[in-house]
């Protein structure tokens, strides 16, 4: 007979059988910024994730320095919004601003920390669209130019990273060519290349404001249909450019991140997004789940599908876990 089961009797047999190994080294937390004072407001329907005001900008640095996570992504929430989504390329907007304070503190404590900034227009536009808006659908094309004033202008703060998130053709291109020609040559880009159309994304349209004001986002975002043209998505990132590949959302689409694994020497990150969190944080409310062995379990899959980093709002939460020996 064939006795699976001997490497599964001992803790310390399957410590040694174990395949895959999670590590807070490779999560990244993904934070909202918003203008004025008001220290921080949890997100309705994301408890334990907040929007941070300018002065909630200290209790946010020392929470991630204790972490020991490798860096977080900034979305901001501007004051203002208009048609071209001018706020995601002002240097006093709330992603600007925070990254010049974290940049700041992170160098007093002598400690390497990554701050990526997302670089859309959907937070930014009075319609919530992620370009700006043509003859009744998104201008690809010109809005490409304004991808790359963002990622200038988050480059010129300090960020050290960016990440186009609009699925835009060409948006890796144009902010490649924009930061190399600025002079920032050695800034990565991570595209969220293979991103969907997604009903998961809906308590983030909640905290950033975001929701499109008319139509959906199915004329830039992918069709949960299409395996085949997310690896096209992923080849085209990878050709324009991108340091760092992604696949977005995460739990219904694995099969994606195990067959990208399979296509791409370059890293790999998958995001666990707004709407897979709340699924979470609503059952374990409930008591229907235990949330951490279930959050753990989650981890450990994204990374056996083959993903090296992960972004995801359980990283605060899990990175202290994983430190008190809970998980
Ligand atoms: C902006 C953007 C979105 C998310 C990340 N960047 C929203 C969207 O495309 O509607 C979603 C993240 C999440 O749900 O956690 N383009």
């Amino acid at each position: 007979m064939i006795r699976l089961r001997r490497l599964r009797a001992s803790a310390a047999l399957r410590e040694l059988a174990a395949e895959t190994h999670t590590d807070v080294k490779k999560l990244i937390y993904p934070v909202f910024v918003t203008f004025g004072e008001g220290g921080r407001q949890e997100v309705p329907s994301m408890p334990g994730v907040y929007r941070y005001a300018a002065d909630g900008l200290a209790s946010l640095a020392e929470e991630v320095f204790a972490a020991g996570i490798a860096g977080i992504m900034l979305f901001g929430i501007p004051e203002h919004k208009d048609e071209a989504g001018s706020g995601a390329y002002d240097r006093e907007g709330p992603v600007p601003r925070a990254i010049r304070f974290l940049k700041q503190y992170f160098a007093e404590k002598g400690r390497s920390f990554l701050l990526i900034a997302d670089i859309c227009l959907c937070e930014y536009t009075s319609h919530g669209h992620c370009g700006v808006t043509g003859e009744g659908s998104i201008d690809n094309d010109r809005s490409l130019p304004l991808y790359a004033k963002a990622a200038l202008t988050a480059a010129e703060a300090g960020a050290d990273m960016v990440a186009p998130s609009s699925m835009a053709d060409g948006a890796v291109g144009a902010i490649r060519a924009a930061l190399d020609g600025a002079g920032y040559t050695s800034l990565p880009v991570m595209g969220y290349s293979a991103k969907f159309a997604s009903a998961f994304y809906g308590p983030f349209r909640d905290a950033a404001d975001s929701s499109p004001q008319f139509g959906d986002r199915k004329g830039y975002q992918m069709d949960p249909r299409n395996g085949r043209e997310a690896m096209l998505e992923l080849d085209a990132d990878e050709k324009e450019g991108a340091d760092i590949l992604m696949v977005k959302p995460a739990l219904a689409y694995l099969d994606l991140v195990s067959r990208a694994r399979a296509r791409t020497c370059r890293p790999l990150a998958v995001y666990n997004v707004s709407g897979e969190y709340a699924m979470v944080k609503a059952a374990a409310q409930a008591g229907w789940l235990d949330e951490k062995k279930t959050v753990a379990e989650i981890m450990t899959a994204f990374f056996r599908a083959g993903a090296d980093i992960v972004i995801t709002y359980h990283a605060l939460d899990y990175a202290a876990w994983l430190r008190e020996g809970e998980v």
